[in-house]
């Protein structure tokens, strides 16, 4: 583009800086909505839990996400149930996933 100061290169290096610092930049937030139907089961739709003994997910922070995915598939932390479904599971799919559950907004609401 003629005038333009920004060369390929740098997009490419801001972007890649941008991706340091923010983990999502890659992952797939729609990707990740269609992956969640296998866990909707229990964590709900939206991330809002329908099993008892299920967390909700729907806005927690994607970082915490993904850390907990990966421990349960290396068995840092163990769930007989998430240690199965985290096995099935690459890095882009907890990426994805995870992405997609801290895109879902959640209201909260104090006690009179
Ligand atoms: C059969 C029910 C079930 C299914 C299906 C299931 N989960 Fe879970 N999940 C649980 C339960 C129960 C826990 C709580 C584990 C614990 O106590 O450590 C949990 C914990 C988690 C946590 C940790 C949350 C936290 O606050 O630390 C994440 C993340 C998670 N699940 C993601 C997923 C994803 C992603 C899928 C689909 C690929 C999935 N789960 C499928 C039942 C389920």
């Amino acid at each position: 583009m003629k005038g333009s100061s920004i060369s390929p290169a740098s997009v490419f290096l801001a972007l890649g800086l941008a991706g340091l610092a923010v983990p999502s930049w890659s992952a797939d937030i729609e990707a990740g909505r269609a992956k969640s139907m296998q866990c909707a089961v229990c964590h709900g739709a939206q991330g809002m839990a329908t099993a008892p003994d299920a967390p909700n997910l729907a806005g927690q922070n994607e970082m915490y996400l993904v850390k907990a995915l990966k421990d349960f598939k290396s068995k840092a932390r163990e769930h007989e149930v998430m240690n199965l479904m985290a096995a099935g599971l690459s890095d882009d799919d907890m990426a994805d996933l995870a992405a997609y559950y801290q895109s879902v907004e959640i209201q909260l609401k104090t006690a009179p």
